[in-house]
């Protein structure tokens, strides 16, 4: 039998070359934040029992592991799975469930974990997805958030940086698959390749 190998898409077949990344949200100052976030999410769910992290991937991965860890509360991790940008840098709008959460999250406490809330679709999107599992509570958590673009809508009860519209990449997210795991948050110009 002839099985050809499913190729996933490579970044090299994308042709965009954005500039090199100036430091936006330094290291240190990141991991400062997430702490803080951590501490605040920590008190407010003290009296809860159990925390659900829902990690939305693949941008969340990293603040999740981060803000996860330094939790003081008891906590499950669940992932969730979703595109919209696909690998170009200008959003399609619509937004695709890749993968649903594995486990039971029916009267549990949620807390769905983002990297960047940007448009606000994805989340909006989760919000009313995650719903549908019939949690007792939803909140949701982004590190960074565009207050220009972002729907005001759409609830966010924790912020860690509230950011302008520029292209943001490092500390799980990237551009065209790139710069995903720069400890930094950086910045880059997409015409400047
Ligand atoms: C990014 C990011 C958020 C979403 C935010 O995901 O991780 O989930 O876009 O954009 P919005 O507020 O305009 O909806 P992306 O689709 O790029 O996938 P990735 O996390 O796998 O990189």
């Amino acid at each position: 039998m002839n099985v050809l190998p499913y190729r996933i898409p490579h970044s090299r077949d994308v042709p965009l070359k954005p500039s090199t990344p100036t430091t936006l949200i330094a290291e240190e100052e990141v991991r400062r934040r997430v702490e803080e976030l951590a501490a605040e999410i920590s008190r407010d769910y003290a009296d809860k029992g159990e925390v659900v992290l829902i990690g939305v991937l693949k941008g969340a991965f990293i603040f999740l592991a981060d803000l996860s860890r330094a939790l003081d509360i008891p906590r499950r991790i669940e992932f969730i799975a979703v595109s919209s940008y696909g690998s170009n840098h200008v959003s399609s709008g619509a937004v695709r469930l890749v993968m649903d959460v594995r486990g039971n999250i029916e009267d549990q406490h949620v807390l769905i974990v983002e990297d960047i809330v940007d448009t606000g679709d994805t989340l909006r999107y989760l919000i009313d997805l995650i719903k549908s599992h019939r949690p007792a509570t939803i909140r949701s958590c982004a590190l960074l958030y565009k207050t220009d673009r972002a729907d005001a809508n759409v609830p966010v009860d924790y912020i860690g940086f509230q950011i302008g519209d520029e292209w943001v990449v490092g500390y799980g997210l990237d551009y065209a698959e790139q710069n995903r795991t720069l400890p930094y948050i950086g910045s880059v110009d997409p015409e400047a390749g």
